[in-house]
C-alpha cells in the first residue's frame, strides 16, 4: 500500500515515534560494514520525515542513539557522531524548505562538542519552522530522564516550592525532555525486535506499537502508511469497554 487512499487523513497520530533499529544486520546482509549501514539509514530517514510531512503527523521522533550505544566499538560510536554532524549541516537547508522544526532530547551535554554545536545551530536555524517537529533522541535514555525528573521534583519538594500534592501527572510530564510534546499515539520498531530499549517508558503508556520485520534502511513511504494504516484499525480504548467508545452520538 503506497498511496494515501486507504488513510484517514483525519485520525492520523499526531505524534509517531521510531526506534530505527537493524542498520548493522543491515549492512552486514549485504556484504557492507555497519557504518554503512547507519549512512542508508540517513537515507531512510529522509524518506520517513517526507512521508511524516506528508501526512501532517506533527512530532516525529527518532531515536537515534541512546545511552547504552556509547558501549558499542569506539570506531562506530565516531562514525555514528560524524555522521550526525554531517547530516544536520546537510539538511538544514531541506528542513527549512519543509517546515520542519528540529528539537532534540536526552543528556545533549554528553554528547561531543561538535555534535553539540551542530545541533544547536540546526535547532535555531529552523526555530520557527511551523509544519512539522522531527525530535531527535540522543545520548537519550528513559531511565536516566525519570532519574533527572525524580531529583528535580524532590528539590522543589525539599525547597518548599511544592507540596506533595501538586505531583501530579501532569508535573511529571513537564519535568520531563518532553515537556512540550504530546505522548506518541503509535510507536514503530524496526528490525524484528520486540522490546522498548529504555525509550520513552513514560510517554508510551498508551500508544500503539507497530514492529515490523524488516531493517531501518528498507522503512520508507510504504512502510509508514502501511504503520498508520494498522493504527488506524486499532481500538484504543483506555480502559474502557468496546461499547462505551462506539456509542453514536
Ligand atoms: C540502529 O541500528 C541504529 C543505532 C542503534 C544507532 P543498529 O546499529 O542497532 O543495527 P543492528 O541492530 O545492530 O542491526
Ligand atoms: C535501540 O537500538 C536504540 C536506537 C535505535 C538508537 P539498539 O540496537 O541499541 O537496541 P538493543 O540493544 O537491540 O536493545
Ligand atoms: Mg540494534
Amino acid at each position: 500500500m503506497s498511496d494515501l487512499s486507504h488513510i484517514d487523513l483525519n485520525n492520523v497520530p499526531e505524534h509517531v515515534a521510531i526506534i530505527m533499529d537493524g542498520n548493522g544486520r543491515w549492512a552486514k546482509s549485504h556484504g557492507e560494514d555497519r557504518l554503512f549501514g547507519h549512512s542508508k539509514g540517513v537515507d531512510a530517514v529522509r524518506e520517513t520525515l517526507k512521508t511524516a510531512t506528508e501526512l501532517k503527523v506533527k512530532y516525529l521522533t527518532l531515536y537515534a542513539f541512546s545511552t547504552e550505544n556509547w558501549n558499542r566499538p569506539q570506531k562506530e560510536v565516531e562514525g555514528l557522531m560524524n555522521l550526525l554532524v554531517l547530516s544536520l549541516s546537510n539538511e538544514i537547508d531541506e528542513m527549512n524548505q519543509n517546515g520542519v522544526r528540529l528539537k532534540a532530547i536526552g543528556n545533549l551535554k554528553g554528547l561531543p562538542e561538535e555534535c553539540q554545536e551542530s545541533l544547536e545551530d540546526a535547532i535555531e536555524k529552523t526555530k520557527t519552522n511551523k509544519d512539522i517537529t522531527l525530535v531527535l533522541a540522543l545520548n537519550y535514555s528513559s531511565k536516566w530522564e525519570i532519574t533527572e525528573m525524580v531529583k528535580t521534583i524532590s528539590n522543589d519538594l525539599v525547597q518548599k516550592e511544592i507540596t506533595e500534592k501538586d505531583i501530579t501527572d501532569e508535573l511529571i510530564s513537564q519535568h520531563l525532555t518532553t515537556k512540550e510534546i504530546p505522548d506518541p499515539e503509535l510507536l514503530i520498531r524496526t528490525s524484528g525486535e520486540r522490546r522498548v530499549s529504555n525509550f520513552l517508558l513514560w510517554q508510551i503508556a498508551y500508544s500503539e506499537f507497530v514492529f515490523l520485520d524488516i531493517f531501518w534502511p528498507d522503512f520508507g513511504r510504504k512502510q509508514f502508511i502501511g504503520a498508520v494504516y494498522d493504527y488506524q484499525n486499532r481500538e484504543r480504548r483506555f480502559g474502557l469497554v468496546s461499547e462505551q467508545i462506539n456509542i453514536i452520538e
